[in-house]
């Protein structure tokens, strides 16, 4: 699997975001795990990074533009509702051949993404599909908000899925699931048709991320451990033979909740939120490119992509590199 990644340069860390809300370094680094995350500066949008961490997958896969056949956009923030940012980003490739579409499911969208390439692949509607995960939450980020604004940050992870000959390698199983049920824990409540665009929305706030992180805490552990453990049943693998896990990346106590209750040890967990905080969608696919690149990710080794968010929305994918 070819992938990349791409984040603005600009860092934004705990200690600036002190200067802006009432909060502490400290506050953030023990009840998250965060240090500094990527933000994005006034040209940089979701399109342009998906396109830059798509080029490097590509690339990785050595694979040509015009043999995409589909390319897929996991999330919350596109450059705009439509057109989709996927159609965007095959114009800028010159991905000719491909269809393009946008997928909304929270932070699990890569996921979503994973499960949707592996299923058109497997029921002959195309061999390149082309996965990202992308976001620009500091768009949508309340700046004087403290309980969310230090928790977020931008960029991109592409992923370029095709068949394999051989028949335990690549994606072997995904899981997907869902609950709307407690879809009001984490919205971004206005511009959509149940709250148009109005001066009301804006003096309300309602451009910008709403979450009740305290109610979100237990549900986040209790579904990722239920989506790695139902995609393991599906291969008929045990967690003891999951060489790494790249947990959706919100909150170091939660990483570590999930680890324990999977037996994993630490040094099979990949955590990179100190530096990019949460980039919800694109989470999954930076981490998975950044271990690939750090030599973490070896040939038969297993990897548990597992991730839980707004929808409510979890899974997991189970890749044998
Ligand atoms: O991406 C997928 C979806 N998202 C998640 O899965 C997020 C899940 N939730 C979390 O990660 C955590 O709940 C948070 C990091 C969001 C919050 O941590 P917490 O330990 O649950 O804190 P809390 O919300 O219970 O707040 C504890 C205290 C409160 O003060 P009082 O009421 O105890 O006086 C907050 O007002 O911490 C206060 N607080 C802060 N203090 C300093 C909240 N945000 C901040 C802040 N700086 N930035």
């Amino acid at each position: 699997m070819g992938t990349g990644s791409a984040a603005p340069e600009k860092i934004l860390t705990n200690f600036d975001l002190e200067k802006l809300v009432d909060t502490s370094d400290e506050w953030i680094r023990v009840r998250t795990g965060i240090e500094r995350r990527h933000i994005a500066d006034d040209k940089t949008t979701s399109a342009t990074m998906a396109f830059e961490a798509a080029q490097k997958a590509l690339k990785d896969a050595g694979i040509k533009p015009k043999a995409i056949d589909h390319i897929l956009i996991a999330t919350v923030t596109p450059d705009m509702p439509f057109p989709a940012t996927a159609c965007i980003v095959q114009e800028r490739l010159g991905a000719t051949k491909a269809a393009a579409m946008d997928l909304n499911a929270g932070c699990s969208g890569f996921i979503y993404a994973l499960s949707l390439a592996d299923a058109l692949i497997r029921s002959g509607n195309g061999e390149n599909i082309l996965a990202i995960g992308v976001e620009t939450l500091s768009k949508i980020t309340d700046w004087t908000d403290r309980n969310t604004c230090v928790l977020f940050g931008d960029g991109a992870g592409a992923a370029v899925v095709t068949p394999t000959e051989e028949k335990e390698k690549g994606l072997i199983a995904t899981y997907t699931q869902s609950d709307g049920s407690m879809g009001r824990l984490l919205m971004l409540p206005g511009g959509g048709s149940r709250n148009p665009t109005s001066l009301h929305t804006v003096e309300q706030r309602m451009h910008f991320v709403k979450m009740n992180g305290h109610d979100l805490f237990r549900p986040a552990i209790l579904s990722m451990v239920e989506a790695a453990v139902s995609v393991l049943e599906k291969a008929h693998l045990s967690s003891e033979q999951i060489d790494l896990l790249i947990p959706h990346q919100a909150n170091l106590r939660i990483i570590d909740a999930v680890a324990k209750k999977l037996k994993l040890p630490r040094e099979k967990v990949y955590v990179n939120l100190d530096e990019y905080g949460n980039t919800s969608a694109a989470s999954i696919p930076i981490a998975l490119d950044e271990a690939k690149r750090k030599g973490l990710v070896k040939t038969d080794d297993l990897v548990l992509m597992v991730a839980f968010g707004a929808g409510l929305t979890w899974g997991a994918a189970l890749l044998r590199v």
